[in-house]
């Protein structure tokens, strides 16, 4: 807590994936986390609090449907995007943007972390820029051991794939990525059908092809076009019948723990060298579809 206070940078464990935190109110702090991700500027970045009251420090006008969101699904794996309150956040938080990106995190240590500080903690995820996400303290060591002035050890990550980042700035929510909130829970807090923002449309940054792709080819393919291939492992449900000859990097019982696992798979399939990953995604529903999401951009980039 000193550490953010002096303008340093702590990676601390949510339940979604490890963050990488600066004072959101402290420019030369939130230029130095950028430095250290290797982050364009113009990517906005979520600030982190300790409880749902701090909304209203950071934000702006707040619909009646956004504020509910907050309720059912705060301290928790959802990011609300909000018109922002002048002089909150430093403009290196949001881009220059007239809004800003909220999240209070469900991790014990995450709380007590930002409780402590008081203030919005600007926290993209502790990797560097365009690599997969830390779902443990020592991926982050992995990462950025030297750069960070103290990694907070919480233990793996319960959900494993990021939060649910939803546009509360226009007249109904938009999602801008789907994670650890399923959009069928937001649906029915919200009382109507949520829109999932297309491609182009975007205004979330992190929602580039280029992140979460390990330095392994990604395929994302069906268990009954499994076939064995030089350097390949598989990622399947441990339902998927794997044929002889495929190697399996893990067999997650469900969606929860494909989820869980995702991240640290594939930095597996990296660590053992492997040149494809075959990955058979769970149903897409709940956070398979954020699964499936991760697994189809890691799929779609390009690689020599
Ligand atoms: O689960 C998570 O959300 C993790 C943990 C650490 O909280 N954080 C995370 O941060 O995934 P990051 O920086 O990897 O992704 C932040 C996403 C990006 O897609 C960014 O574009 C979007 O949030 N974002 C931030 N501020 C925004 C804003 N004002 N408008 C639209 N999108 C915004
Ligand atoms: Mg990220």
């Amino acid at each position: 807590m000193s550490v953010l206070r002096r303008g340093g940078l702590v990676a601390f464990p949510t339940e979604t994936v490890y963050g990488l935190g600066a004072d959101a109110a402290d420019a030369t702090a939130v230029r130095r986390l950028y430095a250290v991700k290797a982050r364009p500027v113009d990517h906005p970045v979520i600030v982190h609090v300790a409880n749902s009251s701090q909304l209203d420090d950071l934000a702006n006008d707040v619909p009646p449907w956004g504020r509910a969101l907050a309720v059912a699904f705060w301290p928790g794996p959802l990011t609300l995007v909000v018109r922002r309150r002048t002089g909150a956040v430093c403009d290196e938080v949001t881009g220059g943007r007239d809004t800003v990106a909220v999240r209070v995190p469900a991790h014990p240590l995450a709380h007590a972390l930002l409780a402590a500080f008081a203030g919005g903690v600007a926290a993209p995820s502790a990797n560097r820029f365009g690599k997969v996400s830390p779902t443990t303290a020592e991926h982050v060591r992995a990462d950025l051991d030297g750069d960070v002035d103290m990694i907070l050890d919480g233990g793996p990550c319960a959900v494993g794939v990021e939060s649910t980042i939803v546009d509360a700035t226009g007249g109904e929510p938009v999602v801008l990525r789907e994670g650890g909130v399923r959009i069928d829970a937001i649906a029915h807090v919200v009382g109507g059908d949520v829109r999932l923002a297309t491609n182009g449309e975007v205004a979330a940054p992190g929602t580039l092809p280029s992140h979460y792709a390990p330095l392994a080819r990604v395929e994302v393919v069906a268990a009954e076009d499994l076939a064995p291939q030089p350097g390949a492992f598989v990622l399947a449900l441990d339902a998927v019948a794997v044929p002889a000859g495929l190697e399996r990097l893990a067999a997650p019982h469900d969606a929860d723990e494909y989820a869980r696992m995702l991240y640290s798979q594939l930095r597996e399939a990296d660590a053992r060298g492997a040149q494809v990953v075959l990955a058979v995604p769970p149903p897409a529903e709940g956070i398979g579809a954020a699964v499936l999401d991760r697994l189809t951009r890691a799929a779609s980039v390009r690689r020599r």
